[in-house]
C-alpha cells in the first residue's frame, strides 16, 4: 500500500537550466492546488543532507517563471554518493515529515534519486532539467529551447564580424558529450560545418569542406564545435591546424561557455516546465515513484528512471543531412 503523500520536497541539482524556476513554481502551485504541503530543498543533495529546507506557499514562487537559473540553487554533491550521506538525507526528510521528492536535474540527479529510493523506499519523480537535451525519455529537457535561441543569437553576432573580416570562426558550444545544441544551432545559424561527438567527421573531411566552401565563393565561414566533439583537437588546436595547413585563412575562435546556461526561459520552456511540474506532483499523489516526466509526441509521459538514466538520446540524423545540404 503506497504511503499517503502529505508533504512534497522539491530540489534542483546538476548544471542549472532556464526553466528550472518555472518548474519549481509549478510543483509548488500544484501542491497548493491539491492541499499538499511543499518544501523547498536548497542546494540540491547538499541541502537535503543538511536539512536546508523552507516551506513554500503558492505566493512563495511569484515572479520567478521568467527568471533563469534556480532560486533553490544547485550543487553537485560527492557526499550524497555515499551511504552515509544518503542516510543523513533520509534522517533529514524524516525529521521534516517530507513524504516524497521532485528532483529537477540531469541523469546524475536521477541516479542519486533512484538509489535513495532503493535504499529507503522513498518516492521520487524526476523532471529533466539540462540545456544538453541528452536525456532519454523526452524530446526536450528544460532549458534546451532557451539555450538554442541564446546560442543562435550569439552566432549571428559572430557572423557579422566574420563576414566583415572574411574570417573563419571555430565556435565551441556546450553539450558535455552530446551534440544536440551544436547540431540545432548549426542549422539554425547557417554554419558551414558542425562537429558533434556522435558523428566523427575527421580532420581531412573538415579541411576538404572548408576548401569547397572557399571555392564556391564563400569568403567567411562558421564551424560549430560541440565541446564533447571527438575530432581529437580543441577549437584552439583546430585554429592552429588551419593556420599551419591552409593558405589564405584568417581564423578566430570563440568559446561561448556558461552564457549558454543563462537568460530568461523561452515561452516553450516555461510551458514545458509548468506541464512537467503538474505531471510530477500528480504522479506522486497517484502513488507512482521512480519515474521521469518527459515530453513524448507532445504529451506528458512517464519513463522509468532506470531507463532514462541508461537510455541514450539519439541525434536527429535527418537534421545532420539537412546541415550537410545547407552547407552547399
Ligand atoms: O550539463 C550542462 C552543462 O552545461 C554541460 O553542457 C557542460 O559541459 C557542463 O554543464 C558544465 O558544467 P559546470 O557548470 O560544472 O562547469
Amino acid at each position: 500500500m503506497p504511503k499517503t503523500i502529505k508533504k512534497i520536497g522539491v530540489l534542483t541539482s546538476g548544471g542549472d537550466a532556464p526553466g528550472m524556476n518555472a518548474a519549481v513554481r509549478s510543483v509548488v502551485r500544484t501542491c497548493a492546488y491539491h492541499n499538499v504541503e511543499c518544501v523547498a530543498v536548497y542546494r540540491g543533495y547538499e541541502g537535503l543532507m543538511q536539512g536546508d529546507f523552507k516551506p513554500m506557499t503558492a505566493r512563495s514562487v511569484k515572479d520567478i517563471i521568467n527568471r533563469g537559473g534556480t532560486i533553490l540553487k544547485s550543487a553537485r554533491s560527492m557526499e550524497f554518493r555515499t551511504v552515509e550521506g544518503r542516510k543523513l538525507a533520509y534522517q533529514q526528510v524524516t525529521k521534516a515529515g517530507i513524504d516524497a521528492l521532485v528532483l529537477i536535474g540531469g541523469d546524475g540527479t536521477f541516479t542519486g534519486g533512484m538509489i535513495f529510493n532503493q535504499e529507503f523506499d522513498f518516492p521520487v519523480i524526476g523532471i529533466p532539467g539540462t540545456i544538453d537535451n541528452d536525456i532519454f525519455g523526452t524530446s526536450h529537457t528544460l532549458g534546451f529551447d532557451t539555450a538554442l535561441n541564446t546560442v543562435v543569437e550569439a552566432i549571428d553576432k559572430i557572423r557579422d564580424t566574420a563576414s566583415s573580416h572574411n574570417r573563419l570562426f571555430f565556435i565551441e558550444v556546450m553539450g558535455r558529450d552530446a551534440g544536440h545544441i551544436a547540431l540545432n544551432v548549426g542549422v539554425g545559424a547557417g554554419a558551414e560545418e558542425i562537429l558533434i561527438p556522435e558523428e566523427d567527421m575527421g580532420l581531412d573531411r573538415l579541411v576538404e569542406s572548408l576548401r569547397r566552401s572557399r571555392q564556391s565563393g564563400k569568403t567567411s565561414s562558421i564551424v560549430i564545435v560541440a565541446e564533447g566533439d571527438k575530432i581529437g583537437k580543441s577549437v584552439f588546436e583546430l585554429k592552429d591546424y588551419v593556420d599551419e595547413n591552409m593558405e589564405g585563412y584568417d581564423v578566430r575562435v570563440s568559446v561561448l561557455g556558461h552564457m549558454q546556461r543563462g537568460g530568461a526561459p523561452s515561452c516553450f520552456d516555461r510551458v514545458l516546465a509548468s506541464r512537467m511540474g503538474v505531471k510530477a506532483v500528480e504522479s506522486l499523489l497517484a502513488g507512482k515513484t521512480n519515474y521521469m516526466v518527459g515530453l513524448i509526441n507532445n504529451e506528458m509521459e512517464l519513463t522509468p528512471l532506470d531507463s532514462a538514466i541508461k537510455g541514450k538520446s539519439k541525434i536527429n540524423l535527418e537534421l545532420l543531412r539537412v546541415s550537410e545540404i545547407m552547407a552547399t
